[in-house]
């Protein structure tokens, strides 16, 4: 069986007073995990050095929202991967579909920063999706197969097994639109299917693929029944206690 992880992408929200708010309700809600589950949650930046303080003792997990490839120097405003492990990181979310539409990080960025994630000893989250552009064209498993290779391009098996993928349908996130856990089940098979063919049937069976894109505390259990489906990374209703609670229960 493999562990279900769910992973609070806070986004650009919460100053450091609400984070502080925020992660003490987290932890009396979460003050136990349940068994073959984990959480992680991931602030912005400016927020994590309080987060790790105030999520000691704590079973929730420390996320970053992205990291760049370099270990220091002349890079204005970037953040390494370094840094996110002094503070008590051990996820970074990659390539989250954000980042590639305003930032336009492509597949090789991504790739790029993955492996200096996995070299430096933290867990990437990669992010992969089409937009419903794509869907509505019907090339959904390119869009997915084409970002899976070239995000995970010369990763061994070793590191692959440790990582965790993200299928977030664009047009899911942030729109209340969530994928039926039937769509979402058929392109997790693809990308399970996909790691199998780079690395092998055992290979794929302990990557955790978590689903992204309006999961809510009503719809996440049905989702993570999915045989495919190892989790969910949460924007919108990470931001309340009470709802990523409810969505890191459902797990169980
Ligand atoms: P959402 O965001 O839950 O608000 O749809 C998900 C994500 O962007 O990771």
């Amino acid at each position: 069986m493999r562990t279900k992880v769910i992973a609070g992408n806070w986004k650009m929200n919460k100053d450091l007073s609400e984070s502080a708010e925020l992660i003490n309700g987290l932890k009396s809600k979460l003050a136990t995990m349940p068994n073959g589950v984990k959480a992680i949650v991931c602030p912005p930046f400016v927020s994590l050095a309080l987060a790790k303080e105030l999520l000691k003792g704590s079973p929730i997990e420390l996320g970053a929202q992205n990291m760049y490839f370099e270990d220091e120097g002349a890079f204005t405003g970037e953040v390494s991967a370094k840094m996110l492990k002094s503070v008590g990181c051990k996820y970074v979310i990659l390539g989250h579909s954000e980042r590639r539409q305003y930032f336009k990080e492509s597949d090789e960025f991504i790739n790029t920063k993955a492996k200096k994630t996995l070299a430096s000893g933290l867990i990437p989250i990669i992010c992969v999706g089409e937009t419903l552009q794509e869907r509505e064209k019907n090339i959904t498993n390119q869009v997915v197969t084409t970002q899976v290779a070239g995000c995970l391009k010369g990763i061994s098996a070793f590191d692959i097994e440790k990582s965790i993928i993200a299928y977030e349908p664009v047009w899911a996130i942030g729109t209340g639109k969530v994928a039926t856990p039937q769509q979402a089940q058929d392109v997790h098979k693809l990308i399970r299917g996909l790691i199998a063919q780079l690395y092998g049937p055992a290979t794929a069976e302990k990557v955790v693929i978590q689903y992204g894109g309006s999961v809510k505390p009503d719809n996440a259990k049905e989702l993570m029944h999915q045989p495919d489906i190892d989790g969910a990374l949460v924007g919108g209703a990470c931001l309340k206690a009470d709802s990523f609670a409810a969505i890191v229960l459902a797990a169980a």
